[in-house]
């Protein structure tokens, strides 16, 4: 069994000492799960007011107190954690999630579906959809309005993944549908950690969820609370395919009648 921890807080824009030391101290609370997961940019805030705003508040995976205090929580908590990063690379800002074990840093994905005003202000993810060891499972990570494109959901079913960590900043409502239907149809658990809270003119709606591979919700977060949302799973759940004694998911696909998809 695996425990989960999903935090659900409200970071807030440009105040990164504050949003640091929030996450610290929410993190001293989570020490008996193996996987913690945060949301979107908790370490910056979402809602810049430029794209010069933005850059002034981002930093590389090496030169993060920020991250270098996830890394020593993992090590003395024995977890992974994973959590929204604003990351600068170059002249270039990603919205970054990374995945930290009790050894370091193991994994990072950059969101290829930008929302809004990050066109503006991010370039698009290049690092594919990788899949990341955890134990003895394989987790991927999706950012936030990735979550509509069921494309890449199916990227991951057919790579292996059996979690998939989504750390979020949902304005709209669309996810407590879309995410549960996306856990259902690739038959894995998927950990939709949200935040709370109003930044200038946008308002983030909570409800950190947990699906597992039926698509049922198994636990879910107040729309306005600072919350840690605790889940025990068994990630093996994932490996069956199977809907019926003779109808598997990925085997039962017939990708020469798809052929459209890639036009
Ligand atoms: C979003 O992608 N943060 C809505």
């Amino acid at each position: 069994m695996l425990k989960t921890a999903q935090i659900q807080f409200d970071p807030q824009v440009g105040e990164l000492e504050r949003n640091h030391s929030k996450v610290a101290e929410l993190l001293t609370k989570t020490g008996d799960a193996r996987l913690v997961i945060l949301p979107e940019l908790a370490n910056s805030g979402y809602n810049f007011i430029d794209r010069e705003h933005a850059f002034t508040l981002a930093t590389t995976v090496e030169k993060s107190d920020y991250v270098a205090m996830l890394v020593e929580t993992a090590s003395k908590q024995n977890q992974y954690i994973v959590t929204g990063f604003h990351e600068k690379e170059g002249d270039e800002l990603f919205n970054s999630s990374l995945l930290i074990s009790p050894k370091g840093v193991i994994g990072k994905y950059r969101k290829i579906h930008l929302f809004m005003n990050e066109k503006q202000i991010f370039t698009k993810g290049n690092l594919g959809l990788p899949l990341f060891k955890l134990d003895d499972y394989k987790l991927g990570m999706l950012i936030c309005f990735d979550y509509f494109f069921p494309e890449i959901w199916r990227i991951m079913a057919l790579k292996g993944a059996d979690i998939i960590a989504h750390p979020s900043n949902l304005v709209t409502f669309q996810a407590y549908k879309v995410v549960p239907a996306q856990a259902a149809i690739n038959r894995f658990f998927i950990f939709t950690a949200n935040r709370i809270g109003t930044e200038r003119d946008i308002s983030f709606s909570g409800r950190t969820f947990a699906v597992d591979p039926e698509g049922d919700v198994v636990a879910e977060a107040s729309k306005d609370k600072e919350e840690i949302l605790y889940t025990k799973i068994d990630p093996l759940k994932s490996r069956n395919k199977l809907i019926t004694e003779r109808n598997h998911v990925l085997d039962d696909r017939i990708p020469e009648e798809y052929l459209d998809i890639t036009k």
